[in-house]
Formats: C-alpha cells, structure tokens, sequence
C-alpha cells in the first residue's frame, strides 16, 4: 500500500443506496429507500434504484476508473441493510460484507484509501418500523452495525464517518418530509436529530477499539447563511437559519448546548413542547466525545429574507445571487473558503476534510462521444481555489472528496440531476468519463507537484 502519510487526500463521494443497484442481491434487506422509493408520488418521474448505476455488480470497473482519474482516496458509504439477514438485525449476512471487503481489498490494491462513511441515509426498513431514530434504545441496533462493520473492516480500513449530513437526515427525513421516511414534525425532527448525534458519540469509542490509529469523524451539510440586507429583521432570521442549519450540530459537537434562539423560537411558535426530556443530562458530554476531523459537505450559501419584512417596507435586498446550478443552488465559493476560516477561527479543529462539493449539470455525448461538462469545471475549479486559500489562510485542510464519481440516483430527485465526472446511461449502464474528469486528473497530478495543497501534513 503506498503511503499517503501527510499526504493530501484528492477523491471523489458516493454512497450506497445512490450508486450500488442490487436492491436484493445476496440476501439484502429493504432499507427506508426502497420503501420510499415505491411509494408513490415520492420521486420524481417515479424513479427507483433497483438497478441504479449497478455498482453492485460493475465495482471492478468503477475501481479501473478510479484509479484511471488518479485519486489517492475513495469515499463511500456501507449499506446498513446488506449487512444482516433478518428483520430483527442480529444474524450477520456475510455475503454482504464480502461484498465490502473484496471492494476494499482492490482499493487498497491499487494504491487508493478506503473513507467509509457508515450511515449514508440507507438504513434497514425494519430498524425503521421499530421506530427508527425517534427510539432512543435503537441507537443500539446502530452501534451493533458499527461493531460488526469495524471489527470485520478496522484492520484495513483507517478513516470512518457516523453520519452523512445528520441535518438532511432530520430535516428533509422528519420536517419536510421531502426524504424518507416522509414526516412532518418539528419534534420529530429534532428528536432524531439529537439520536442520531448521541449515536455518533457513542459510536466513536466502538470504532477507535475495532480500528487501531484509525480517524473517526462526522461529516456536516454546512450552509453558510447570509442576511438579504443589512436591516434587523433579515440578520435575525438569517442568526435563526444558521442556528438551525448548521449551529444545532456544531454546538453540541463542540461541548455547547443546542443554541439558544431557535429552540425558543420553536417553542413559541409551538413547534416544541417547553420540556425537551428526550435530551438527557450527560448528552451534550456523549456527543462531544474527542473526533479526528470534521467532514463538510458544501454545495452553496442562503441568502435569507426574514417572513417580517413586509413588502410595504419596500427594504430593498442586498445581496445578489450569481450563477446557479440545475439544482439552483447559487455557486458560492467565497461562502466556502470563508466558512472554512471562520470555522477554523471558532473551534479548535485538527483537522478538515471537504467531504463532498460538487454540481448539478446535465451533458450528453455530443457526436464525437464527447461530454463537454464546461460548467461543472468551472464550479469545481473554483472551489478548490477557495479551499487553497483557506489552507494558506492556516485551515488545517487536508482532503476534498469531489462529488460524484458518476451520476447517480439523487434520492428524491430521481436521475434528473447529474453530479458525476462520469456520464453514466441509465439504459445500457455504460460509463463514459466527462470532460471534467479529465480536468480533475490533470489537476490532482498538478497539484501533487505544487504548494501549498501537497504541503500541508
Ligand atoms: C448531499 C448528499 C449526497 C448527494 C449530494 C448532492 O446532500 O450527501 O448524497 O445527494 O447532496
């Protein structure tokens, strides 16, 4: 295995429910996604991921394309639900994670670190109709999972995330209703939000035991909230939509309770009762427990407008959005480079990896079979700058996970939306590498040549 020490981590993300197919294959349980992906009006164009991009069966052939784009890192997620064989989540399915270990044995093989993420969203139906993440004594089921998953893994595997993007979790999954399992309560919400934040606490000392010298994380959806203008009014909704976008993880991460403004503003707005007694006394201790690194997840900022401004105080906005991507996420990069900064400045972290930052945007072969994806080049090359100078500004940066590999399916949005450097036709399942994966692997070998990226340790 080469040794990437010190070493700047260049990959791409993916995770099992979006990329893998085999819904069935070898024993697997139906996870939440699959429930929720036939019933009907979920997703959109009624599309389901049975088959997906069939990485279940063509692993090998993604692996070649990895190691073709030259990344030193590949971050992906275990699918919960393939690892037992009964609803009751106690009998081991070993062909599942075989499946797992033939991956990352090739991995390995060619050079390229294995980043698991352990609960990308995908979790076993079955865990779900014993009440999901609302039950707290289902945290257990949770952390069975991890021990069965490090223990067989943790000698070759080194670096684990909990959770991807705890926030989606609760707030699409429970708030919105827009994820699986499709509920709509504020309480609900922030009852799995907690849950899911003791788990990862509890989770950690699992790992560290399984996986000697081995980095356990968390990775974050942060969202950078910036006031449409300078009134009062627009800065307090946007203090709110930070509190309860990004602080109400990073708080309790950091040893701080939940902050402050956004519960009371849940509970006068009767969203909360005024007793919150799923938190218990010791939890923000549990969730604190000492990480590794800090994973962000960053696609774009919100500009927020406070309900308050009424339109016949004619306040005028400020702030502008630029371009913005078929998600209409407007492309940001300042917002990640001074995120960063500012993250680095109010906690005391070791170390940051960007686990996922990526964009939405359609290209087909045109007819020369080339796929000219200028626009995602564009986004991504801007990113990176901004993650360069938040190293040279002394954020201890250390990896960037390009989101995606290849397209994929993207949960409620079905296929419509392409992430991948890879073009992938959901009809014949071929894989063709865009003009921006070629742009990526020119820049990881530039990058390995020059400061500062390289040079941090
Ligand atoms: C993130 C998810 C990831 C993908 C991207 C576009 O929120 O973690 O699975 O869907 O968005």
């Amino acid at each position: 295995m080469k040794n990437y020490n010190n070493k700047f981590l260049w990959g791409t993300a993916t995770s099992s429910f979006q990329i893998e197919g085999g819904s069935e294959s070898d024993g697997k349980l139906p996870s939440i996604w699959d429930t929720f992906c036939k019933t009907n009006g979920k997703i959109k164009n009624g599309d389901i991921a049975d088959i997906s991009c069939d990485h279940y069966n063509r692993w090998e052939e993604d692996i070649k394309l990895l190691e073709e784009l030259g990344v030193n890192s590949y971050r992906f997620s275990i699918s919960w639900p393939r690892i037992y064989s009964n609803p009751n989540l106690n009998i081991v399915n070993n062909k599942g994670l075989d499946f797992y270990d033939k991956l990352i044995d090739k991995l390995l093989e060619k050079g390229i670190i294995p980043f698991i993420t352990l609960n990308h969203w995908d979790i076993p139906q079955s865990f779900q109709d014993k009440g999901g993440w609302l039950k707290r004594d289902n945290i257990e089921y949770f952390l069975n999972y991890v021990n069965i998953i490090t223990s067989r893994l943790g000698d070759k595997v080194k670096h684990w995330i909990t959770h991807n993007e705890p926030w989606v979790i609760s707030n699409l999954g429970y708030f919105d209703g827009i994820h699986a399992p499709g509920n709509k309560s504020r309480l609900e919400s922030f009852t799995v939000a907690h849950h899911l934040m003791v788990s990862h606490g509890l989770a950690i000392p699992i790992i560290r035991e399984n996986s000697i010298n081995s980095e356990v994380g968390i990775s974050l959806n942060l969202c950078p909230a910036y006031p449409a203008s300078s009134s009062e009014h627009d800065r307090y909704a946007s203090l709110l939509f930070d509190q309860s976008f990004n602080k109400l993880f990073l708080n309790p991460l950091h040893g701080n309770n939940y902050p402050n403004e956004i519960i009371s503003h849940w509970k006068k707005n009767k969203e909360l009762p005024n007793n919150l007694n799923f938190i218990k006394s010791n939890d923000i201790n549990i969730i604190s427990t000492p990480t590794d690194f800090l994973g962000i997840n960053y696609y774009s900022r919100s500009i927020v407008r406070s309900n308050l401004v009424k339109e016949n105080e004619n306040l005028p906005i400020e702030v502008f959005p630029n371009h913005k991507t078929e998600f209409d996420w407007e492309v940001y990069p300042d917002g990640l480079e001074k995120l960063l900064i500012s993250l680095n400045k109010n906690y005391k972290l070791d170390k940051i990896y960007i686990t996922e930052n990526g964009a939405s945007y359609t290209s087909f072969p045109d007819k020369n079979g080339n796929i000219n994806d200028i626009n995602r080049i564009k986004y991504l090359d801007s990113h990176i700058i901004a993650c360069n100078n938040a190293i040279i500004a002394g954020v201890p940066l250390k990896g960037y996970f390009l989101w995606s590999l290849m397209d994929n399916f993207e949960w409620a949005e079905g296929y419509r939306h392409r992430f991948g450097l890879i073009h992938i036709d959901f009809n014949t399942l071929e894989r063709k590498p865009k003009s921006s994966f070629y742009w990526y692997k020119n820049k990881i070998e530039y990058q390995k040549n020059i400061l500062p990226l390289t040079m941090v340790s």
